[in-house]
């Protein structure tokens, strides 16, 4: 989730769009750029690899000066973090420059045509590519820019939100938009552009958001004209802001932790973006293209790593079983890199990392990989420490996580694991096509279905009333939902400070089941599958004893709902997939209940984001 900047208007523009980019610092980053038109008509571009800090260090005894300009923080999807990879790009002739936020899927064809068209690259990435398909489309149909833009942008699949600057045309901006946010403010005699309104409500609280598919020419001094790719003028819709700043950068949520909670259904789409392909019956993963023989003959593999994507990791160990019928492991990352584990050249290990810094992670990796193991990640930030160690990997593309509860990058995680599982299970031919086919089909429908769940909120609001002052919990599970029962525990006592535990539900008779009275509220993932009876078992057991049960029932289940005192009912899915859905009742539950408790949601105690010591 990268930030965009943009300023066209009779003030200096360097300081607005630094300004800006220091706004959108929130949404994370790991690079930053500018371009700037100065009064002379030379076009200045700064970027470096970092924080915008050292951006301004850099660039501070430059030419800056310009009353238009365009600015970029970068979260890397394509290409390593680096100066080359930082936006604003250049067009062939270096005439024209863009910024990008999105992602844009077709850029390799698009690429591979351009380059036999004689244009060269600099960079690895796909907004390069968009841009030198603008300026080709303009030079070899003599369309003005404007045009060339709605052109392109018909030629592209994927999401972005683009800046684009002239050389030759000092008095305007063009912006587009499909699938990834973009503001534009509109001043008394100026225009300012962003990512979201963090960098614009102090300067004008009238703004227009760019709708999906459309295209804003912006002019000096002149009305905003916006058109959709269908070259359909569309009259702008100018609001006025109401959010203050802060409420702004959390998208109008209380906390990060639950606009990323919400984020959810675009997060796990744009996970699947580009590598899930059910009409084709095709998952791409570039990533471990190199290493499917290795997948292919593996007969071990081996999840390291902390917390909630350790938790992950316990998904992935079903879904690597149960599709490509490889044995696996899953190990605490902190335990296995002491224990001195016995590892053969044939081993894989993967390593779950939201953050890809996590110290015991890193360190688990790199004693794999000095024995001889194939290291894979599965990681969130582009270009961070543990995917640079391993051999290949999958970037979870959920986008910046900001609140130290991971959310969205647990379902990011367990989106890429059921890719990789049932690529890995096709290419040893462990699956039949049409439980593949199936599988395909069903994950398409997972972020509608996260969405139908978001809407309990409500409901599950009023469960975390009743039990927000409880002094413990108990949250059960069985089969691949065992791991959600974890997560489900982790969420709570890491963020409203109550002692839970998950368990296998069918555990509770070796022992918690003592714990069982009408003060330990028992959460229960009880959705139709093989193990159902079964937990409706555990679910007598702990109702004979007086405990309370809180269920996550599948939609319609009336079994259940004569037992407890709360269900919550979510969407009909595959069995396997079940984790992408159950585990958001229990994320919401754990954050209303620290709202409630009044504890920090975003900054608990005690903890970090990124646990980068030992
Ligand atoms: C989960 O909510 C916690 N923030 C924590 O357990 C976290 O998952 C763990 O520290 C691992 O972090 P990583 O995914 O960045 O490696």
């Amino acid at each position: 989730m990268c930030g965009i900047v943009g300023y066209i208007g009779n003030r200096e523009a360097y300081p607005i769009l630094i300004k800006g980019l220091q706004r959108l610092e929130y949404r994370g980053y790991d690079s930053a750029g500018v371009a700037l038109l100065n009064p002379s008509g030379e076009l200045n571009v700064f970027k470096k690899k970092g924080k915008v800090s050292d951006l301004t260090s850099y660039a501070k005894d430059k030419d800056i000066t310009g009353n238009i300009g365009i600015g970029h923080t970068r979260w890397a999807t394509h290409g390593e973090p680096n100066d080359v990879n930082s936006h604003p790009h250049y067009s062939q002739s270096k005439n024209l420059v863009m910024i990008h936020n999105g992602i844009i899927e077709n850029y390799n064809a698009i690429k591979e045509r351009l380059i036999k068209r004689g244009h060269t690259f600099l960079s690895q990435t796909d907004t390069e590519v968009l841009i030198h398909l603008i300026e080709d489309i303009k030079q070899h149909e003599g369309m003005k820019l404007g045009h060339a833009v709605l052109a392109a942008l018909n030629q592209v699949i994927g999401a972005y939100a683009i800046v684009i600057m002239d050389k030759n045309d000092p008095d305007t901006l063009i912006a587009a938009k499909k699938g990834s946010p973009m503001v534009i403010g509109i001043g008394n005699d100026d225009f300012f552009i962003a990512s979201d309104a963090s960098p614009i409500v102090e300067y004008t609280k009238n703004v227009v958001y760019l709708e999906d598919e459309q295209v804003a020419i912006i002019r000096r001094g002149q009305e905003l004209k916006i058109r959709n790719l269908k070259d359909k003028e569309i009259t702008p819709y100018v609001q006025e802001l109401t959010l203050e700043l802060e409420a702004i950068e959390k998208g109008g949520y209380d906390h990060f932790m639950l606009k990323e909670i919400y984020e959810q259904p675009k997060s796990v789409m744009d996970s699947m973006r580009g590598r899930l392909h059910a009409n084709e019956g095709e998952v791409k993963l570039g990533g471990i293209v190199d290493h499917e023989g290795k997948f292919k003959n593996a007969k071990r593999i081996i999840f390291v790593a902390c917390g909630t994507s350790w938790h992950a990791g316990l998904v992935g160990e079903y879904l690597f079983e149960e599709f490509a019928r490889i044995p696996v492991e899953v190990e605490y990352a902190s335990e296995f890199r002491y224990r001195n584990p016995i590892i053969y050249q044939d081993d894989i290990v993967i390593a779950i990392s939201q953050s890809g810094e996590t110290a015991d992670t890193l360190a688990a990796i790199e004693l794999a990989k000095a024995k001889g193991a194939t290291i894979i990640g599965v990681c969130n930030v582009v270009g961070s420490s543990i995917p640079r160690a391993s051999h290949g990997g999958t970037y979870t593309h959920a986008g910046p996580e900001i609140g130290v509860a991971s959310t969205k990058a647990f379902t990011a995680q367990v989106t890429v694991l059921t890719l990789m599982a049932l690529h890995i299970a096709k290419v040893r031919g462990s699956i039949t096509e049409s439980r593949y086919r199936q599988m395909l089909y069903e994950m398409e429908s997972i972020p509608n279905k996260i969405e139908q769940v978001l809407q309990l909120n409500d409901q599950i609001k009023r469960i975390a009333e009743e039990y927000k002052d409880r002094s413990n919990a108990l949250y059960l599970g069985r089969g691949v939902s065992f791991p959600v029962a974890l997560e489900g525990a982790l969420k709570l006592k890491e963020i409203s400070y109550i002692h839970a535990e998950g368990y296998p539900a069918a555990e509770m008779k070796h022992g918690p089941i003592a714990l069982i009275d009408e003060e330990m509220p028992v959460f229960v993932i009880a959705t139709k599958g093989a193990n159902y009876e079964k937990v409706v078992s555990n679910i007598q057991e702990v109702k004979a004893r007086r405990g309370n049960i809180i269920a996550v029932v599948t939609a319609g289940d009336k079994e259940v709902k004569k037992m407890a005192e709360h269900v919550v009912e979510i969407p009909e899915t595959d069995e396997t997939l079940v984790p992408l859905i159950a585990v958001v009742p229990l994320q919401l539950l754990s954050y209303h209940i620290a709202v409630m408790r009044g504890c920090n949601v975003d900054q608990p105690r005690n903890l970090a984001k990124s646990v980068t010591v030992e």
